[in-house]
């Protein structure tokens, strides 16, 4: 998968790419991440990427022409068809469900914004959707962009060691993840679950699932109330309420 990022700071979004698990996707070949510096295509002697707005108000507007001519050339890089998403408060929620679709792409082109806002014609004409990650206000997309690049990165087939361990990230089933416990087994902060030390596989996940059930019961009751439960499930969590209430 091929990733293309038009930004003003095109080396904090490469050094976010180049650590960690994504850091090893690009090594491995699995994803590539190319940044494209709209100042570049900026045409003045100043290199200007922004004016005042029309109508007064604080802040600058990003003008079209320098993100434009940054956008071609990043769409001109790769023959593939893109996908051009703009990080905004002002997008859809970003969810893990949106983020294994976005896995899938072959490319994608991610436009991150800077000062108060994006002249709103490149946005109508060039971009084909819109991504918030949450209800607050960075200082630009770059952040964003780099929390979409690791979220669909890690999904890259042959990113993660263990493939198994994607499908028992939290939210990967709509449930938060179980808590997770290591050596030692016995420690001042406390003791590790015994059934996890059973060697009894059926009981263990039996277990592992009542606690994601029941946490996501307790910390993210409305993701609850959208999860399909089956009917043995409907028991495990029934089971973790009885148990929190001794
Ligand atoms: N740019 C500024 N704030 C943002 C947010 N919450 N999500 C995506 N991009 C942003």
């Amino acid at each position: 998968m091929r990733v293309d990022v038009i930004t003003l700071f095109p080396e904090f979004v490469d050094a976010a790419a180049r650590v960690g698990v994504v850091g090893r996707a690009q090594d491995r070949g699995l994803l590539d991440v190319h940044g494209w510096n709209p100042r570049d295509y900026a045409t003045d002697a100043y290199r200007r990427v922004d004016e005042r707005p029309f109508g007064g108000g604080p802040g600058m507007v990003m003008l079209i022409e320098p993100l434009r001519d940054a956008l071609r050339a990043a769409r001109a890089a790769d023959p593939r068809p893109v996908r051009t998403i703009f990080l905004s408060p002002q997008g859809t929620r970003l969810t893990q469900d949106k983020v294994r679709e976005l896995a899938k792409e072959d490319r994608l082109i991610l436009l991150c914004g800077r000062y108060e806002a994006v002249d709103e014609r490149l946005i109508e004409h060039e971009v084909d959707e819109e991504i918030s990650i949450g209800d607050y206000v960075l200082s630009g997309g770059e952040l964003a962009a780099a929390v979409l690049i690791d979220a669909i990165g890690r999904l890259q087939d042959g990113a993660l060691n263990d493939a198994a361990s994607a499908q028992q990230d939290s939210f990967s089933d709509g449930l938060l993840d179980c808590p997770h416990y290591t050596r030692p087994v016995t420690h001042e902060l406390g003791e590790v679950p015994a059934v996890l030390l059973s060697g009894d596989h059926a009981a263990i996940a039996k277990w592992r699932r009542k606690q994601a059930l029941g946490r996501t019961w307790q910390r993210r009751p409305e993701l609850l109330a959208r999860a399909m439960l089956k009917p043995e499930e409907n028991l495990f969590l029934l089971e973790f309420q009885k148990d929190t209430k001794k």
